[in-house]
This record gives C-alpha cells, structure tokens and sequence, in this order.
C-alpha cells in the first residue's frame, strides 16, 4: 500500500460510507453526484505538523502534509496560495467593527482562488496516470485549469457559457486550451461536460463531483489561520456559486482544529446574489438539505449558478460552523466593487466582492459588535470582468490643446 492511502479515505457527506482513496474516483455510488459528494477525512493522529513549519508567506506546497497528494508528485511552477491578508483599521473604525481583515486573492497566477483547487487537479491527474482534464466552469476554474495546466503536458478541455466574461474566455485562448463555447448556461455546460468526460475518460476538475478540489481551496483558510497568528477570527465571510469555496474554508479551519493547531472554527457567512441563491434556499428550508434548483441570474458572472453542485456539503459545513448565507442585490453588488477599490485599493470582481456587499448588509442590521474580528475573502481580481462596472467609466476624449484640457479639468472640478 503507498503511504498515503493509510493517511486518509473519502468519505460520502451523505450516508457516510467511507472508501479507500483508489475505491472511488468522483462520487459515493450508493447516492449519485448531488447527494454523494465526498470528504476527504485524514487519520489526524498519523499527520505530524507544527505551527513553526508554516509561513505567513508561502505557496500551497507548505500544507503538503495536510492535503490528499503524493510527496514528489507534480507541483505547480508558479505560486499558488500566500496571498496577502490586509488589515483595514479605518474601515473596521467606520463600520464599528473589531477588527476587519481582507483575504485577497485576485493575486494567484491567474487572478482568482480557483488556482487552490486547479493545482490540486493538476496533481492529482498526473498521479492517476491521466493525460487529458477537463471542467465546466463559470470561467475561473476553467482559467485557473488553463494557465496552471498550460507548462504541463496535458491536454486541456474547456466547456463555459459563451456568455462568460472576455476576459476569462481570452485566457483559455492565450493558455492554449481547447475550449467549447456552450450557447447555454454554466448549469447546462455542467452537465453536457460530464457525459463527454465519461466517455472520453479524461479526468474531471468539474466543481464538487472531484473531491480534492475542495483540499486546495481549504489552504486558503489554513493561510488565514497562519496569518493571525494561529488567531481565529469571528467570521469568515466569502461568495458562494456552487459552495465549494465556501465549505473549504469550513475544512480548512476544521483540519487545524483536529490537528490542536488552533482553538476553534469561525462562523462562516456565505454570501449569493439574489438571483443565483439555491444553496441560501436549501439551507434556510433546514435539514435535512435538499438541493433548491433554480434559473441563475446575476451579474456577479461567478457565482450565476442555479444546480449547486456541492449545496448538501456547503449547508452542512456553514451549519456547523454556526453561520449562515446571506443574498445580495446585483446593485448591492456592484456598489461593492466600487466601494472596495475606492476605500482599499482592491479591486474585486463582483463574486470577489460581494463578501464586502454581504458584510455591509449584515452590519446595517446590527448584526456584527466591536469585538468581533472579520475575514472578508476577495476571490477575484476585478480585470477579469470590467464590463460589469463599466457604469463608472466614462470616457470623453479631448483634443490636445492646451485650453481644451484646461477647461476640461475645470469642469472636472466643478462636479466633485
Ligand atoms: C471569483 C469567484 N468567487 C466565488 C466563487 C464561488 O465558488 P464556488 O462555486 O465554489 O461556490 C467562484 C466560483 O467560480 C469564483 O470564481
Ligand atoms: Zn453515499
């Protein structure tokens, strides 16, 4: 037996049936891929790590020890993870808050948190001897696949809505993926992806039906953890389209938790435009969870997800931790965006920002005190979708002459 298999199995979120790591390669056969998505649960005893080996600023690699891979198998070239966590004292002041602390990661290699879990693909494609991966996407994972995979020699397929914002389709293209434009929705390119995948046999990065996916984002929530200094916050507060993000920051605090490394899991808000919020639906009905399927409407392109793939495991996850979601207006939104950039120099796409758009509504309810510490994570870099703010771009070309540009900059004045 390699040594991992001991190190940890999969296990069903819903019947709990457990299997060794080569028994299964998606889903629980006894529930299907709604019901049946898998855990990956460790043997915490047999894990040896202390809080010294791990550093404010490194790469995904350093939780190796805590994730479901081979040592010596492939690792990304570029830095995936140590992305920064800011402090923003003022706007903590303004919003009367403890503490208020931005997880930005619209700065990994492709611009998005999605690169936790497409590195994790990648590696596990190549241990399972695969030279063919695959997604449907919404357009981040699908980038993230692209660019991560692009120095490898896999083969890459792409299925998104051809709908997706340019700027993540021209990635696919400038990475060299093959990619399918599907005249539909991510829920549709979801589902036609999957049966071309089976019959191909390549290997699926599809959200949620992979269980390692889940495994790379967690590391997000470990970086958090390190960067407090081993501190939990009160709240975690993060976007949620399929709810894999969101349930990973649940694990990645929970394996902390099981290993003594820290004292306890945050509560995890998860916030869903209004038009695209099936997983809020199926938590609120309480459990036992079902899915709440639904159109997806919203301008947060992101998380325009009606068919939430890992909705059992996200309802299950933030009940736990004792949070909850919260949906958001695309206006709610989009002000977000502004917002963020203005006040912090961040500038999220609109699923990035509506953790901050989630934050403000809850506050304005009185929800949060002054003793509370608050993670915003921002999964998304805001190049990736400017036609989504482009109410506030205006642009009124001028002729170069001095006088011209002089009474230009006076009207400029005047309307501020
Ligand atoms: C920028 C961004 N934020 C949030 C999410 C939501 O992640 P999940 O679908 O795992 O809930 C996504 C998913 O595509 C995303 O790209
Ligand atoms: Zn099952």
């Amino acid at each position: 037996m390699r040594w991992w298999l001991s190190l940890y199995k999969l296990r069903c979120i819903s019947c709990k049936s457990i299997y060794d790591a080569d028994e299964v390669e998606y889903t629980c056969p006894k529930c299907g891929p709604r019901f049946g998505t898998l855990e990956v649960i460790y043997d915490y005893d047999e894990i040896k790590v202390n809080k010294e080996e791990f550093d404010k600023n490194s790469d995904i690699w350093q939780f190796e020890g805590i994730l479901p891979i081979e040592r010596g198998s492939y690792r990304t070239k570029l830095k995936v993870g140590g992305t920064p966590l800011y402090e923003f004292p003022d706007i903590a002041e303004k919003f009367k808050v403890g503490r208020l602390f931005v997880k930005y990661d619209g700065g990994n290699p492709t611009a998005s948190y999605k690169d936790r879990a497409s590195a994790l693909a990648i590696t596990k494609a190549y241990e399972k001897g695969y030279d063919t991966i695959y997604c449907a996407s919404t357009g981040n994972a699908a980038s993230s696949l692209a660019g991560l995979a692009a120095p490898t020699d896999l083969n890459v397929y792409i299925f998104l809505p051809a709908s997706a914002p340019i700027a993540k389709i021209s990635q696919l293209f400038i990475y060299g993926a093959n990619v399918i434009p599907i005249d539909g929705s991510y829920d549709q390119a979801f589902d036609v992806s999957m049966k071309i995948g089976e019959m191909k046999g390549w290997y699926s990065r599809n959200s949620a039906i992979n269980p390692y996916l889940l495994e790379g984002k967690k590391t997000g929530a470990m970086e958090i953890a390190v960067q407090l200094d081993w501190n939990v916050p009160d709240y975690v507060i993060v976007g949620v389209g399929d709810g894999t993000v969101v349930s990973s920051i649940y694990k990645g605090f929970y394996d902390f938790y099981k290993l003594n490394l820290i004292g306890g899991i945050p509560k995890i808000i998860g916030i869903q435009a209004e038009g695209a919020d099936a997983v809020k639906r199926a938590f609120d009905r309480g459990e036992p969870f079902e899915p709440v399927d639904m159109p997806a409407r919203t301008i947060a392109d992101s998380i325009s997800v009606g068919k939430p793939r890992d909705v059992i495991k996200a309802c299950k996850y933030v009940k736990k931790s004792g949070g909850f979601f919260v949906s958001v207006s695309d206006e709610e939104i989009i002000r977000s965006v502004k917002e963020l950039s203005e006040s912090t120099g961040i500038f999220a796409e609109p699923a990035g920002a509506v953790s901050y758009a989630g934050f403000k509504k809850l506050n304005e309810e009185g929800f949060f005190t002054k003793n509370d510490t608050i993670v915003l994570v921002v999964t998304g870099n805001g190049l990736k979708d400017v036609k989504a703010i482009e109410r506030f771009v205006e642009i009124n070309p001028v002729k170069p002459k001095l006088d011209l540009v002089m009474d230009y900059i006076d009207g400029m004045e005047k309307k501020k």
